[in-house]
């Protein structure tokens, strides 16, 4: 089959690979209809998560057909639509019973491969290093589908292809950020970031009845693209005093709740691009956290902060001190999409949560490279390539 294999530091290519085949008795083989780009997969495109191997087959926020399932695979047959988390997870470990699905002991590789990254267990992602379990990435004509039953949902008669593919990771990540970053109504909420993580965090925010939400990020394409869809206000930081204008439109005190969705600066010159060129195993500096400085500055004193941007390893120059003396709560995780999709298809059937706005680079599987450049580079107003591997 057709897939997006990764070549070295920012080298992308569509090849030939061999087609997946059920492995387990709970996998079952999808044939992709969508799948998009992730600002996490810059870290990945740049070399800077561990282990990422030539030839690995990225992407991981996906839709598609289910075209075999394996003989413990109870709620899929062939022929059904089904979105599938971004997150591995197998649904009855320790972790997986308390709904925290992105720590499965059971969907990541254990210790071993994970500490490079500074983790102990991660679950499992597609499309993502061997730490996080090696699966097969979604840029591709076909995916395995390992604990089906699990990871896989049906999506509703009435929802397209184009706003159930969001369910996958940016629609359940971002609510997550909401949920577990104690939104509540009446607060005021911040988000860094207006990709569509940052967005959808921003839209769950407003479904769980803040008052205000503020989207920040110095794409002004990004705040326009937010104020026109989700209804919320914006902030430049390239033309507007980040930290006077929170406090103005919030009592003067600051956000209830600010949300980090922006993560560490993704892969650019200097020293990130210098040890990306001389080789991944070259641990790179310290993750650049400006954003979740910023949240933790900004907001008020006992709010919550909720880091929702990817970090792989330790950060410089962040204000702990704040954190104590102003009685922050800090909160953090990869998304546990599994408690939130059945949720987020019913609100996307329903009309509630609107997403397709966010793809908004459909293409052909064959034209990846080009939508990797275009969504990396922030082209054309990117916030999603969305590709389509095609009948
Ligand atoms: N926790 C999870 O499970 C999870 C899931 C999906 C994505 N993520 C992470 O969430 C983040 C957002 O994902 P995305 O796909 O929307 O990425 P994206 O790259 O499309 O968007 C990130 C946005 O952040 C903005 N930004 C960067 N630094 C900023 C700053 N200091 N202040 C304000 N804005 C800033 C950028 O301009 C950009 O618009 C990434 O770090 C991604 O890896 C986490
Ligand atoms: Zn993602
Ligand atoms: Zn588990």
């Amino acid at each position: 089959m057709k897939a997006l294999v990764w070549r070295g530091v920012n080298q992308l290519a569509v090849t030939q690979v061999p087609d997946p085949e059920l492995r387990n008795e709970q996998d079952m083989i999808v044939r992709v209809r969508r799948s998009a780009t992730c600002g996490a997969d810059l870290h990945l495109l740049g070399g800077h998560l561990p282990l990422l191997r030539r030839g690995d087959v990225l992407g991981h926020e996906f839709l598609g057909e289910v075209v075999e399932v394996g003989p413990r695979v109870r709620r899929h047959r062939a022929g059904d639509r089904v979105v599938v988390c971004s997150v591995v997870s197998c649904g009855r470990c320790g972790p997986c019973r308390r709904r925290q699905f992105s720590l499965c002991d059971n969907g990541g590789a254990g210790p071993a491969l994970g500490e490079p990254a500074g983790v102990l267990s991660p679950g499992g992602c597609y499309g993502s290093s061997p730490a996080l379990g090696g699966f097969a990435g979604s840029h591709a004509e076909y995916a395995r589908v390992p604990y089906a039953d699990q990871g896989a949902f049906t999506v509703p008669d009435g929802v397209t292809d184009e706003r159930a593919l969001f369910a996958s990771d940016a629609a359940p990540s971002g609510w997550m950020a909401a949920d577990l970053g104690g939104v509540r109504p009446g607060d005021v909420v911040a988000v860094w970031g207006a990709g569509a993580v940052g967005q959808l965090a921003a839209r769950a925010a407003v479904v769980l009845g803040a008052e205000r939400v503020v989207v920040i990020d110095p794409l002004t394409d990004r705040l326009r693209m937010a104020e026109r869809h989700l209804g919320v206000e914006t902030l430049d930081p390239g033309t507007q005093d980040v930290g006077g204008e929170l406090r103005e439109r919030s009592g003067g005190r600051g956000p209830d709740v600010c949300i980090d969705a922006a993560g560490a600066a993704a892969p650019g010159g200097g020293r990130w691009g210098r040890s990306a060129r001389l080789g991944q195993r070259l641990r790179p500096g310290p993750d650049r956290s400006a954003a979740a400085r910023e949240a933790v500055y900004h907001c008020r004193e006992g709010g919550n902060v909720f880091l929702l941007g990817t970090y792989a390893r330790a950060v410089d120059r962040f204000p702990l001190g704040a954190v104590v003396t102003r009685g922050l709560t800090l909160r953090g995780a990869r998304q546990h999409g599994h408690r939130y999709i059945p949720m987020l298809l019913d609100r996307m059937a329903r009309g509630e949560l609107v997403t397709e706005h966010l793809a908004t680079h459909p293409m052909p599987l064959d034209r990846a490279p080009l939508g990797y450049d275009t969504f990396r580079n922030r082209l054309d107003g990117c916030v999603r390539a969305v590709f389509e591997p095609g009948p």
